[in-house]
């Protein structure tokens, strides 16, 4: 038997039809600035801070599944927040998505 061990808590950001396909709103968790984007039917969230010298990531221009950097260009994925191109190396942070309700939720720490 397999007990449930979820001890994650989940945070209500939006209603799923607030965000658009291709939009995104701005959410703050545990102190973390977080960008959630909506992608056709999915969700993915990741840290509204560039990894290069910290500009807030989501004023850039999606492409495809990619965010690219408004001040130097660097380009994220944001389904798993790996880095795609220089001027940044590191990846950026993802927060866990879940769906209920009609709801966005989530994770209330980094995965
Ligand atoms: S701050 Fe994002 S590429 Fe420089």
């Amino acid at each position: 038997m397999t007990l449930a061990n979820d001890m994650t808590d989940w945070i209500d950001v939006a209603a799923t039809s607030a965000i658009a396909d291709g939009e995104h709103v701005l959410a703050e968790v545990d102190g973390y600035p977080v960008a959630v984007f909506r992608i056709g039917d999915e969700f993915y969230a990741i840290e509204d801070v560039c990894s290069h010298d910290g500009a807030e990531i989501a004023s850039g221009v999606l492409e495809g599944n990619d965010i690219v950097c408004p001040r130097h260009g660097a380009r994220f994925c944001v389904k798993t927040g790996a880095v795609k191109c220089a001027p940044a190396y590191e990846d950026i942070r993802t927060f866990a998505v879940k769906l209920e309700n009609d709801r966005v939720w989530l994770a209330d720490g980094p995965a």
